[in-house]
């Protein structure tokens, strides 16, 4: 990917966001509701990357509002990150894949070059990849989340980048017991929150 020619064809992030409102640039457009942007701080450290807009986000324009955007609110709440002001949430596709399959390599490469401005425009210190489509889009890793998860994996424009479950994943997983997905998740949202304050501190 040519990254300065991404970023110098936008001139904000809202220059950016504005494009992506009116992007018909593969099928998802038509049959999206809301283009689904991003959700959060534009200045925050942490960034979250899921994979595509489900029924609710393509109903309100905002990424992770449904089921497994509840269950990712009470995960960052668990670990006592704000989710308004701490983090900068978007998806690889901005559009709805009809009855939430999984976006086509076409489809994530059209929107590609959005998520890359989004990520040089907030240039967040940390970014978490949520699923597979996330790490297979941004890493080319085609390993289970369950082996790579957890770990500072890759640096990505700067930022350290963790793949970590998805929230949809875990609505399916609900065991809490030592070792099972959720209790991952709970202890990889612990080290977001010791680096976050690491790089607050610093
Ligand atoms: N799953 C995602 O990856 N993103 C959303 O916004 C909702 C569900």
């Amino acid at each position: 990917m040519p990254r300065q020619l991404v970023i110098d064809s936008y001139t904000s992030l809202d220059d950016v966001q504005n494009t992506a409102l009116n992007c018909a640039k593969c099928g998802l457009c038509s049959t999206r509701t809301h283009v689904v942007f991003a959700d959060g701080n534009p200045k925050a450290k942490l960034m979250i990357i899921g994979e595509g807009p489900g029924q609710k986000e393509d109903q309100t324009g905002i990424p992770f509002v449904g089921r497994a955007g509840q269950l990712l609110n009470k995960i960052l709440e668990s670990g006592r990150i704000d989710r308004l002001t701490e983090t900068y949430i978007c998806t690889v596709v901005k559009c709805r894949p009809p009855e939430n399959r999984v976006p086509s390599k076409e489809e994530a490469t059209a929107c590609r070059p959005y998520l890359e401005a989004q990520i040089q425009f907030v240039k967040p210190k940390l970014i978490l990849l949520a699923g597979a489509t996330a790490v297979q889009h941004l890493l080319n890793v085609k390993d289970p989340i369950s082996r790579i998860r957890g770990k500072w994996f890759d640096i990505k424009n700067d930022a350290r980048v963790m793949p970590v479950f998805h929230p949809s994943y875990l609505l399916r997983n609900p065991s809490r017991e030592v070792g099972s997905p959720k209790w991952l998740m709970w202890q990889d949202i612990k080290e977001v929150r010791r680096t976050l304050d690491l790089l607050n501190n610093a």
